[in-house]
């Protein structure tokens, strides 16, 4: 049985230490989700793969099917997911690029997205908790993964969600950080509210790609970016092997 579901963002697109077996496309009553399901073994463990962003990187954060996404890691029966994401730091501990950030909170600036299972064809009201919106069993593990690996990552990290794909302004940015987030992405929310609906436990290991719109002297890179999203995915596979099993 499949327990564990990685969701892979920007620069991972592919889990080159998962040993595949097979891949499943599947259909749920939102669709299909961003590619087919890729399962295999990780580390000894059954694990199922999903790039959010497409097989090819084609789907931008604003249209990708995240309802279909996490239902369909229902579906197949996974209980655990662990996400991955590339952000931009905020504050201060967060701006050097190449930080894992382990997320405990989420601030979600995103709009116009389909960011529920529970409208009005529920027939009822329901509501979720969402006061620690990441799974802290799940947040742990990885957390101790990494010390016992002497990987650094920062244990803890608001998360502002926003709309993009254009980067954020400078004034954006700043606002951002008078509300506490420490570092922003495109694909945290509603990712992390769709998993709390199905009671997945769910956690993100965030890699910062670039300062935030200014917070470096220069503007945002894209060429920066790419360049750190591959030597920063390396680091990310890495715990990712030591995470396993979850
Ligand atoms: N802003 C939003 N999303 C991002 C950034 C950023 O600076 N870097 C990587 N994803």
């Amino acid at each position: 049985m499949t327990t564990v579901a990685i969701i892979g963002g920007s620069g991972l697109t592919n889990l080159k230490n998962l040993r595949i077996t097979r891949r499943e496309v599947i259909r749920t009553p939102y669709g299909e989700p961003s590619a087919p399901m890729v399962f295999g073994q990780l580390g000894g463990q059954e694990a199922v793969f999903l790039p959010r962003h497409g097989a090819g990187h084609t789907i931008p954060p604003h249209e990708v099917n995240y309802r279909a996404n996490i239902w369909a890691m229902k579906q197949t029966g996974v209980t655990k997911v662990l996400a991955v994401n590339a952000v931009g730091g905020i504050s201060p501990d967060y701006l050097v690029s190449g930080t894992l950030v382990i997320p405990d909170q989420v601030i979600d600036y995103t709009y116009g997205r389909a960011h529920t299972f529970f409208g009005s064809e529920q027939k009822k009201v329901t509501h979720v908790d969402f006061t620690h919106p990441y799974c802290e069993a799940m947040r742990q593990t990885v957390i101790q993964a990494a010390a016992s690996a002497k990987m650094k990552v920062v244990g803890r990290g608001t998360y502002g969600a926003t709309q993009g794909p254009r980067f954020e302004s400078a004034a954006e940015i700043r606002r951002m950080e008078r509300d506490g987030a420490d570092i922003v992405g495109m694909t945290g929310m509603p990712e992390a509210g769709l998993a709390r609906e199905l009671e997945l436990c769910y956690a993100s290991i965030s890699l910062v790609v670039n300062p935030a719109a200014g917070k470096a002297r220069e503007a945002i890179s894209i060429r920066e970016i790419e360049k750190n999203l591959e030597s920063g995915m390396a680091s990310v596979r890495a715990l990712l092997e030591q995470v396993i099993p979850l």
